[in-house]
């Protein structure tokens, strides 16, 4: 069966075509990242204007990369949320044209839940009940998965998405946007060790908040303000190695409260090469068996879409016609 997935939730416009929920034959992602840069953040008006001009584009380019024809398309599935009001409705309004034109079925997937398919996209027998942890530039989530439509919410972020603090700590180091990748790579010229900043743990919860590292950095950056590199690479390890302390420390405690042994990861923090590390390595040592999604996979894609929107047709949740955006899911 092949499964048509539309994405556009923020600020990528992306199409795939997967057959039986595991096969990817297309993977057609265009992104108007380039056109954000300048603000330090995605601009919600900017980002759906870009959907619209490129969505139709994005689709045949999906079709023809997968080598088919919308006659070959069984079944549409979209992002209904959470995301963009605006840049939601541009996916689920061409989803319902094409499904209601065709006369195609339509499934309307989660996008956090869809980035957690995408590390296991592979694995034919995954066992839930799993923990779950999103990391991406919206969204931080401990969720508990019961089956691929059914979760419980353990955790989220009370203020910044983790994704959402690299993304300003790099903006205050000059450093570029989006923040993650470069931090990420000038971490591993840094010391972790040489300055030292706050881990937030709020007691008895699985809530994670970012606010307080990203305000150190900022006193340390306007304490310190003539930073040389080194300076810079110590701050972006210390910051990094921080962070990544906090997402182990909740993630590995919901596990120990649920008697849970799988992990799943997803969202375009995942990415992230020294949070792979700490997180194999802590899964390793307790036993743990976690996914993580090929690198292609992590950040926002249509593969992840049309995957579960597979799992979800199978489980007979199709929509309606008139579903709309849910940006706050
Ligand atoms: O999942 P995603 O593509 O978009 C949302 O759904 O939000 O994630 C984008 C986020 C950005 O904040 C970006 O800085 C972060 O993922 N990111 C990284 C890395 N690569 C991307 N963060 C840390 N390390 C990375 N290597
Ligand atoms: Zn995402």
């Amino acid at each position: 069966m092949n499964i048509l997935g539309i994405e556009t939730s923020c600020d990528e416009t992306a199409a795939s075509v997967v057959k039986d929920g595991r096969l990817i034959l297309s993977n057609t992602v265009s992104s108007s990242l380039r056109l954000h840069r300048k603000y330090g953040g995605v601009v919600p008006e900017i980002a759906t204007r870009f959907h619209t001009e490129v969505i139709d584009l994005v689709i045949k380019s999906a079709l023809k990369e997968a080598g088919l024809d919308f006659k070959n398309i069984d079944a549409l599935s979209v992002t209904k949320g959470p995301g963009l009001v605006g840049a939601l409705l541009v996916g689920i309004s061409c989803a319902k044209a094409i499904a209601f034109g065709l006369k195609l079925p339509l499934v309307a997937v989660d996008h956090l839940k869809a980035h957690l398919y995408s590390a296991i996209i592979n694995e034919r027998r995954i066992k839930f009940p799993f923990v779950g942890l999103v990391i991406s530039g919206g969204h931080t989530r401990l969720i508990l998965v019961y089956d691929f439509d059914r979760t419980r919410l353990l955790g989220q972020t009370q203020d910044d998405a983790v994704g959402e603090a690299f993304d300003k700590v790099a903006k205050l180091l000059k450093l570029g946007y989006p923040g993650g990748p470069i931090i990420d790579r000038l971490a591993k010229r840094g010391d972790p060790e040489r300055i030292e900043f706050p881990r937030t743990r709020l007691s008895d919860s699985l809530d994670f908040s970012f606010s307080g590292i990203k305000t150190a950095v900022l006193y340390y950056v306007r304490r310190f303000p003539n930073l040389n590199s080194r300076d810079v690479w110590d701050i972006a390890a210390g910051f990094q190695e921080a962070v990544i302390d906090m997402l182990i420390e909740n993630t590995f405690r919901a596990l120990e409260k649920y008697r849970i042994r799988i992990l799943v990861i997803g969202g375009g923090v995942s990415l992230n090469s020294r949070l792979r590390q700490r997180l194999n390595d802590e899964s390793l040592y307790r036993g743990i068996k976690i996914y993580l999604p090929e690198d292609e996979l992590c950040m926002d894609n249509a593969v992840m879409v049309a995957g579960l929107g597979y799992q979800l047709f199978r489980m007979g949740k199709i929509a309606n016609l008139d579903i709309t955006a849910e940006p706050n899911s």
